[in-house]
């Protein structure tokens, strides 16, 4: 077999074979097979698609490239939810205690941020002393012990994705149907969970632009789950906005833990609540409706923000952080933007707000750059909200003074005033099992 003429087949339209799929994933992931054949093989996917089969097929192989983790001996109530990022996404730090609390087993493996969107991974290693590497015995007796731990990927879960991943993203073929669905189902057959809730965002600062496309996907993502006999449920969330307030490691950790403590954002408090709703009806075999009593339970009782407080505590955090906020540290500088007419915000780009934090130094542009844990933006007002000339719409943190102008210019760029009052945004599409 000779991967130019797997290229060949695939950039003509042609169906490839299972042998043929297998022979690309593990010649890439042995560095076989260069670079620049892979990224001449995901553009070809770009343009002419996978067929279900196919995206099953790659799906598979990826998964296979690395280690298998088996959490079997932790119970058949083993959960783990992923989003396809978004913007102010704190979602995994405010369902997974909440899901641990009511006696879902998470272990789980969390990604970086990359580009405009953040990462759970940056977000725990805000809180001081936070451990994201253990080794598996810790691991495992972490999760034995107090039903939760959230991790960073270990170096050899699906090494194929990892540099498929690298590679599509500096060759602009992230968005792309098969290639999303195998990138992320990969990695969540690989982390062993039997029961696996998908956050699929849509919107500006989605790789989804239309719920369309979304429902999609997670068609896509549930069905190839299912076959692998994992039980799937994908909610289809909107991300034309940021989720909650906050954007930003610190922040996001501040933000997770008011709605841990029954307060925070609306938004934010909706959707965990039906993520973590999800996550309970799959684990215990009931409907969300009869999960969601139990999931506001967990939170007026403090059981959900005690789960947290533990993690925290067992992966080496400082819980004085936790019980105490205000101790983290702040940015040398805020700067409150002031809205120039009056109206209502029928829109903004979460898109553009992400980069924005970045450009304040919240996010990483490559793997290798560092990230400020204080920088962020807090959005004072949202899509649908009335304002005024001269009104706070929003802060932006950072310690580096000279990037003020550029991020304030986006974000006052990126946000639509009008007079009319616009419809009250969907924040879930629909869910698909
Ligand atoms: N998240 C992933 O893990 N992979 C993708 O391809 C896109 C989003």
């Amino acid at each position: 077999m000779r991967m130019y003429d797997i290229i060949k087949k695939k950039r003509d339209g042609g169906e490839l074979s299972t042998e043929e799929i297998e022979f690309f994933v593990e010649g890439y992931t042995k560095g076989e097979i260069p670079d620049y054949q892979a990224s001449a093989m995901t553009m070809a996917v770009f343009f002419q698609g996978m067929t279900p089969r196919e995206t099953t097929d790659l799906t598979l192989a990826m998964a296979r490239s690395g280690d298998m983790l088996d959490l079997s001996v932790l119970g058949d109530k083993t959960v783990d939810k992923h989003s396809t990022g978004g913007v102010g996404d704190k979602v995994t730090l405010v369902v997974a205690p909440i899901a641990a609390a009511l006696g879902c087993t998470v272990a789980k493996m969390s990604g970086r941020g990359l580009g405009h969107t953040g990462g759970t991974v940056d977000k725990l290693e805000s809180i001081p002393g936070f451990k994201v590497e253990l080794g598996a015995d810790e691991f495992f007796s972490q999760v034995k012990d107090i039903g939760i731990s959230v991790i960073g990927q270990s170096s050899n879960l699906t090494p194929a994705d990892k540099k498929l991943y690298a590679l599509r993203d500096v060759t602009a073929s992230v968005e792309s149907l098969p290639l999303i669905a195998s990138s992320i189902i990969s990695k969540k057959l690989a982390g062993g969970s039997q029961h696996i809730v998908l956050d699929v965002t849509c919107g500006s600062g989605a790789f989804m632009k239309t719920p369309e496309a979304a429902e999609e996907l997670a068609k896509a993502m549930v069905e190839i789950g299912n076959m692998a006999g994992r039980h799937m449920t994908a909610v289809i969330t909107n991300m034309d906005t940021p989720l909650g307030i906050n954007i930003g490691n610190i922040l996001e950790v501040k933000e997770a833990i008011e709605v841990l403590l029954g307060g925070g954002p609306s938004d934010l408090r909706y959707v965990c609540t039906e993520i973590a709703s999800y996550m309970y009806a799959s684990c215990f075999d009931c409907s969300a409706d009869e999960a969601r009593p139990k999931v506001l339970e967990a939170i007026s009782s403090g059981a959900a923000f005690q789960k947290l407080r533990a993690m925290v505590g067992a992966q080496g955090g400082d819980v004085r952080y936790i019980d105490d906020p205000s101790l983290f540290e702040s940015s040398k500088y805020s700067y409150e933007i002031k809205c120039p007419e009056d109206g209502y915000i029928t829109s903004m780009n979460a898109e553009t707000i992400g980069i924005a934090s970045v450009v304040l130094g919240a996010g990483r542009a490559t793997l290798e750059d560092s990230i400020d844990y204080k920088a962020g933006i807090s959005l004072i007002k949202k899509t649908g909200d009335r304002v005024n000339a001269g009104d706070t719409i929003a802060i932006l943190y950072t310690d580096d003074e000279s990037k003020i102008p550029e991020a304030r210019d986006m974000i006052l760029g990126c946000m639509k005033l009008s007079l009319t009052e616009p419809e009250e945004e969907t924040l879930i599409y629909k869910v698909i099992k």
